[in-house]
């Protein structure tokens, strides 16, 4: 069978880590796509030079033309400029909204039966207008945002409590910004609630509230530390893991920025939700049952969304 083939359009940071990890995990043959002369070009060559040390069969090349990614089968997007020290991922809107509309094109264009994956910041609207722009299917374009935000949340829980990542489960909903909603009810150690092991002494309140900021804060940390640019190397992983369970059709139930019409009480938009990943790309939407003040800060970040979407209906009117 022929390898799958993977598009990754932005060669940044991102770009690159995400190559490499598709490489050693072997999910295909990966175009790196940038309109950086040369850098797409590099990143692949360099990544290809490191495959007979580690042992992994794929072609890696880099592209500046669009065509080179017909017939991609997942296509991540990460084009457009990351944020500095003092930004917020919402002022990135207008540059990279302009990007998702030649991303978008690009991929409509030259690779229509992808699997899209987008990165690119400010989240949940730029996943929108990227699906306006290309005209996909909505199950098959998605945004990256949740599984990256629960891995910050299962870390910071596991450092807290001193046990393995591996058996901390972590729940995160909303848009992919302050107004994130960590969810402690259904976060667990071993299948035991967050506020299950308040009460068995494991944590205070005090220091679970303290995590659940620092996890809606985690990205403006390693911008904060990094100075340059925001963080890489977990959300390329987070992204692997999504494609992969699109690929090999694992059916992972993994919150994602998915476009939401009837559940939850709205009415056709993105916002980070649980969902399931498999060959149809999201094929569920899973639809758990929230306490009032759980409702109230998902609807929070619901609004402060739909505001970045009316924001990008008034900077480009074919939007609207
Ligand atoms: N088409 C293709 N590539 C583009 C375009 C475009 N129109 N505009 C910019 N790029 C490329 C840049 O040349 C650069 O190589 O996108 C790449 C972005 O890479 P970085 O600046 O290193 O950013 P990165 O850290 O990878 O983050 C990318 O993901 O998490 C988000 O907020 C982050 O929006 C940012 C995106």
């Amino acid at each position: 069978m022929a390898r799958a083939k993977i598009a990754l359009i932005g060669a940044g940071q991102i770009g690159g880590t995400l190559a490499h990890l598709v490489g050693l995990k072997e999910l295909g043959d990966v175009v790196l796509f940038d309109i950086a002369e040369g850098i797409p070009q590099g990143k692949a060559l360099d990544i290809a030079e490191s495959s007979p040390v580690d042992g992994f069969d794929a072609a890696l090349s880099g592209a500046q033309d669009y065509s080179e990614i017909a017939g991609a089968d997942v296509c991540i997007v990460t084009a457009g400029v990351a944020r500095k020290p003092g930004m917020s991922r919402d002022d990135l809107l207008g540059i990279n909204l302009k990007v998702m509309k030649s991303v978008g094109e690009g991929i409509k264009a030259h690779a229509p039966d992808a699997f899209v994956i987008c990165i690119t910041n400010p989240l949940d609207a730029m996943v929108w207008a990227l699906r306006e722009f290309s005209g996909l299917p909505h199950e098959k374009v998605v945004g990256m945002a949740g599984v990256l935000d629960s891995a910050r949340f299962r870390y910071f829980l596991a450092e807290e409590f001193d046990v393995s990542v591996k058996d901390v489960t972590a729940f995160v909903l909303g848009g992919h910004g302050d107004t994130m909603v960590p969810l402690t009810r259904y976060s667990t150690v071993a299948g035991i609630p967050l506020p299950d092991l308040v009460q068995m002494g494991w944590t205070t309140q005090d220091k679970l509230d303290a995590i659940v900021q620092r996890t809606r804060d985690g990205g403006a940390e390693i911008v904060g530390l990094l100075k340059t640019g925001s963080a890489f190397y977990a959300p390329a992983a987070s992204a692997v893991q999504m494609a992969e369970s699109y690929l090999k059709d694992q059916k992972r139930v993994l919150p994602a920025a998915a476009f939401v019409d009837g559940k939850y009480g709205l009415d056709g938009m993105y916002v980070g939700v649980p969902t399931v990943i498999g060959k149809d790309g999201i094929e569920r939407i899973v639809e758990i049952s929230m306490n009032d003040d759980e409702n109230a800060m998902f609807q929070n970040s619901v609004n402060a969304v739909k505001g970045l979407v009316e924001a990008c209906k008034g900077i480009d009117e074919t939007l609207a």
